[in-house]
């Protein structure tokens, strides 16, 4: 299969093997024990993920989707056009053709910079959009967000739609988000739009389900970490030993996942030639996702040197979009 209007480049900053060990190695020594959540997004581990998509627990996809189908043309009406479409972990992007829908509704043809840090998900998703929209072009960048932020021009001639769907920004601690947006910012210029997909505050009985669902697939996806040091690392975790958890801190407004060791256990990890000692219920945390309120988001602008200049919501408020403009920038 011709891949006619895509290219690939691969951003990498550092040697991706020796960085895993690395923080394996320090995150495993650190009391409490941690495992950095970027490793999830392995070729297993980006399969299991799209399968979370689809569980009836998992209500942020579904529910942004919605947002997304009913809002698209007024997102995009709020852009100047033409614009260039860029995505921060791009995934499948499955719910971004609504927007790339409405885009090629009012300008003739799109380039769309799609950054992931899978580089299978990045082909794959790009296949599909090129087959299923011929006046797509698409300049993929594999890399983490750092990596794939260092490769876009600073703001260009003409305007761009940055997206950063999917909560992701939820797995950052608040004030880490609001760097993560500043970085972001400093890439945009006056008519650049930022949107970003953000879960909102809620009942503990609707998000630990999300969280941990009755198939247990989230299990896995969480337990694919300990599989990928095993494979890549010559770990020699026993999977069977160890369990997913995942709870809600409803202070801090936070799902906080653990990976616990059942019993007391060492485990030998080859490339680190390390010894892990677990006592038995002993956690590694591996996630958090945050959730806000309409306040906390007001704050992580204002953090971020960002103002809003639209928000919408699915009817039962349990997810958003917020479009952000830099703080100087004219409203329309
Ligand atoms: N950004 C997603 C979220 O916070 C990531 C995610 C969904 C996730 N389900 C997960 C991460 C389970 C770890 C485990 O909702």
């Amino acid at each position: 299969m011709s891949l006619e209007r895509f290219t690939l480049v691969v951003a990498r900053l550092h040697n991706q093997k020796a960085l895993f060990a690395t923080d394996v190695g320090s995150g495993l020594v650190s009391r409490p024990k941690t495992l950095p959540c970027r490793y999830f997004y392995d070729e297993e581990g980006s399969a299991l993920f799209e399968e979370i998509c689809k569980l009836p627990e998992y209500y942020p996809t579904r529910t942004e989707r919605e947002i997304l189908e009913v809002r698209a043309g007024e997102i995009v009406a709020l852009v100047a056009s033409p614009l260039t479409l860029v995505e921060l972990g791009s995934g499948s992007a499955e719910k971004t053709r609504l927007l790339i829908e409405s885009i090629l509704g009012r300008q003739a043809t799109l380039r769309y910079i799609p950054i992931d840090i899978s580089q299978d998900a990045l082909k794959q998703s790009s296949q599909r959009l090129v087959e299923d929209y011929r006046r797509i072009e698409i300049d993929a960048i594999a890399g983490d967000y750092q990596e794939g932020l260092g490769r876009l021009p600073m703001a260009s001639d003409g305007t761009r739609l940055i997206l950063w769907l999917g909560s992701n920004v939820g797995n950052f601690h608040r004030d880490e988000a609001a760097k993560m947006l500043r970085r972001v910012a400093a890439k945009m210029g006056e008519r650049d739009r930022l949107l970003v997909g953000i879960d909102l505050r809620k009942n503990r009985q609707i998000l630990e389900p999300a969280y941990d669902d009755s198939q247990g697939v989230t299990a896995r996806f969480n337990l694919n970490l300990l599989a990928r040091i095993n494979h890549e690392l010559g770990g020699r975790f026993d999977l069977s030993t160890f369990h997913h958890r995942a709870v809600y801190d409803e202070n801090i407004g936070r799902i906080e996942m653990y990976l616990v060791s059942d019993r007391a256990q060492q485990v030998h990890i080859d490339a680190l030639g390390m010894d892990v000692s677990f006592a038995a219920g002993e956690a590694i945390h591996t996630e958090d996702s945050y959730k806000y309120s309409p306040a906390e988001i007001d704050a992580l602008a204002e953090a971020a040197g960002l103002a809003v200049a639209g928000q919408w919501f699915d009817q039962r408020r349990w997810f958003s979009e917020t479009m952000f403009v830099h703080q100087c920038a004219r409203l329309p």
